[in-house]
């Protein structure tokens, strides 16, 4: 086989073999196959597309490359995963509550990249929380108390972990084709049984329409069946950051609260269709308004408050900053953005403001940076609220004060106002 004529056919939009995807994802994750040379076949695959059979052979290809984890001791696994957004909290969110009814949660998740967060990096914002455990120290939490949330490990689907890097460097990451195969690669590698994905959709997301986003969750729910792991996409709204924080610890703070129940609309929502989906795939109940009111009273028992204590404190963790959030420190500089304008917020564009936020310090630009913790942004008001001439809409936080000036000019780009109220967007936009 040679990675000359499968660059060369990919050119000519034809088709790759299952042994040919297969040998250039083994010679890629071994280093016989460069970097530049998969660089030409990743543009290829990204202009010209691949077929549906193509996809599952990547996917299973890459699942492959490395450790395939069986959890089917811990009974019905099932794995949450978003397609990446702007204040998205829903996994540290949801878990804890799926876990207090009784759902097993064993769950590896990413860290940030670009404008997007990653809950691995969020959960290392409380002091001590150790996200890289041992496989069996994983699966012995989750026998132990029902829950662990972990970073995926270095043999999880390694050659995605390549790929992924490659596709951020040769600006190759929007690609239906290669987003659903680096998504369900891990998904299978690391072993659940079921799969509830969120796709979100709009401007922070990767797919920024909903025919685009439909056409995502189609094939990654086509590829789970294949993989006879039954798999439900809820595509959700992206157009403004979820909830009301964006930034590591802001989002702690902002999770601690929501797990006793207090909750924007919006991340109340996405919490309680993603997680009536995941306890009917666990087989604990078919009825998705009965699942929603479970959910409910779950937060009004504090169990899934009082799970995440749990967790924290079996992940090494210090729990009593989860009691006393106070505690959890904010960066010290902060400035407050405002409009000259009066009127309802029309627009709160996500992949700004996550681009702000990693600005003041909140995520990477780059693998290798280190991210400030306590840096990020606070939105005091959401689309749709009315605000005074001068009034808070927001405020940002860093510990870097040469940035503080432009990131808030940047903020007062993201945010427009308008005269007439806007119509409210649907956060759920198809269940697939
Ligand atoms: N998340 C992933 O894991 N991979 C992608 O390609 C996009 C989002």
């Amino acid at each position: 086989m040679n990675i000359l004529e499968m660059i060369a056919k990919k050119q000519k939009k034809q088709e790759l073999t299952k042994e040919e995807i297969e040998y250039f994802i083994e010679g890629y994750t071994k280093e016989s196959i460069p970097d530049y040379q998969v660089a030409g076949l990743v543009m290829a695959i990204y202009i010209n597309g691949m077929s549906m059979e193509e996809t599952t052979n990547l996917t299973l290809a890459m699942a492959n490359s490395g450790e395939v984890l069986d959890l089917t001791e811990l009974g019905i696994v099932v794995d949450k995963h978003s397609t990446g957004g702007v204040g998205d909290k829903i996994t540290l969110i949801l878990m804890p509550i799926m876990s207090a009814l009784g759902v097993p949660v064993a769950k590896m998740s990413g860290r940030g990249l670009g404008f997007t967060g990653g809950t691995a990096d969020k959960l290392e914002a409380i002091p001590g929380y150790q996200t890289n455990l041992s496989i069996e120290k994983f699966k012995q939490n989750v026998k132990e108390i029902g829950i662990s949330l972990i970073t995926q490990t270095g043999n999880l689907a390694p050659a995605d972990k390549k790929l992924y890097a490659l596709r951020d460097a040769i600006s190759c990451t929007d690609s239906i084709p290669l987003i659903a195969s680096s998504i369900m690669s891990k998904k299978i590698a690391s072993g659940a049984s079921k799969i509830v994905l969120d796709v979100t959709c709009g401007n922070g997301a990767f797919m920024k329409t909903k025919e685009e986003a439909v056409e995502l969750a189609k094939v990654m729910k086509q590829i789970g069946n294949l993989a006879g792991k039954e798999t439900v996409c809820i595509i959700t709204n992206m157009e403004e950051p979820l909830g009301y924080s964006v930034g590591n610890t802001l989002e702690i703070i902002e999770t601690l609260e929501a797990l006793k129940g207090n909750m924007l609309p919006d991340v109340k929502e996405v919490v309680l269709t993603l997680g009536s989906y995941i306890l009917k795939l666990a087989g604990k109940g078919d009825n998705i308004e009965e699942n929603k009111a479970k959910i409910e009273m779950c937060l009004l028992s504090n169990l899934a408050y009082e799970k995440f204590i749990e967790l924290v404190e079996k992940q090494e963790g210090d729990a009593s900053y989860c009691r006393h959030p106070n505690q959890l420190k904010k960066a010290e500089k902060f400035v407050y953005v405002t409009k000259q304008e009066e009127g309802y917020i029309k627009e709160m564009r996500a992949e700004l403001i996550g681009k702000v936020a990693c600005y003041l310090g909140a995520g990477r630009t780059k693998k290798e940076d280190s991210i400030d913790m306590t840096a990020g942004v606070i939105l005091n008001k959401k689309v749709g609220d009315y605000v005074e001439k001068g009034e808070v809409i927001a405020t940002l936080y860093t510990n870097d004060i040469t940035k503080i000036e432009e990131a808030r000019k940047r903020m007062e780009e993201a945010i427009k106002i308008t005269e007439e109220k806007p119509k409210k967007e649907k956060m759920i936009l198809e269940i697939i």
